[in-house]
């Protein structure tokens, strides 16, 4: 099981998004975060914008859509050529029709979860899916503290995901930083989102890198 780091760029500059993005090139995909203001209380950037990104790095991208109508818009982040398009099943319709679509298409599918939404109704999902998101705060901002209450979602979601045995991602996205990832780690997180604990920081990529070391030691404890 790796560890993977995928900075989001919420708290980054907007205004000079190659350049926040040539500050972490040590991150392992680089998440991007859609609002639209309906699904979430705010509003960040769409389609064009994540093509002009596409068109300027060659670095993976995450996308993270936290958007209404989900089943409608996700694909075209997917032609866009996105390596992994995540969804929120609570805004979806038909989330196997959508997973299977954006495979198709050639993305990673993946599948978030508000931090009130449980994990077990969607078991029988996982074989559609390449990733599951758990929310570790609410949807909508950077810069919240991490819900520990989230941590026996982690568990369970883990459980599922070993008992399942395929090769599907577990990320964890709110809060996340050099205080609570050890947490994520020994709950079976493998990918973090960290938004304003990388921007934040003095030097971005040592943060990306130091996130990362800590969590491969965590994994070991
Ligand atoms: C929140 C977003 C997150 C956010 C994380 O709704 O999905 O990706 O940017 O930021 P931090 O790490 O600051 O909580
Ligand atoms: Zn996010």
């Amino acid at each position: 099981m790796g560890i993977r780091i995928t900075p989001s760029i919420l708290n980054a500059d907007l205004a000079d998004l190659r350049r926040e993005i040539a500050r972490i090139p040590s991150s392992d995909l680089i998440h991007l975060d859609v609002m639209d203001n309906r699904f979430v209380p705010n509003l960040t950037f769409g389609l064009p914008m994540v093509e002009c990104i596409r068109q300027g790095t060659q670095r993976p991208l995450d996308i993270h859509l936290m958007i209404a109508e989900v089943d409608r818009w996700a694909p075209g982040y997917a032609e866009a050529g996105a390596e992994s398009v995540t969804f929120h099943v609570e805004a979806s319709d038909a989330p196997v029709r959508l997973a299977r679509e954006l495979r198709r298409l050639g993305a990673r599918a993946s599948m978030a979860l508000r931090p009130a939404t449980p994990i077990e109704p969607y078991a029988d999902l996982l074989p559609e899916l390449d990733m599951v998101l758990l929310m570790t705060v609410e949807p909508g901002f950077g810069g919240q503290s991490f819900l520990d209450v989230m941590l026996p979602k982690i568990r369970r979601t883990r459980a599922l995901l070993d008992a399942h045995g395929g090769d599907i991602w577990l990320q964890v996205d709110g809060g996340v930083s050099e205080e609570t990832i050890d947490r994520c780690v020994h709950a079976g997180a493998d990918t973090f989102v960290a938004g304003s604990a990388v921007f934040r920081a003095d030097d971005p990529d040592a943060m990306v890198r130091a996130l990362k070391a800590q969590a491969e030691a965590a994994r070991t404890k």
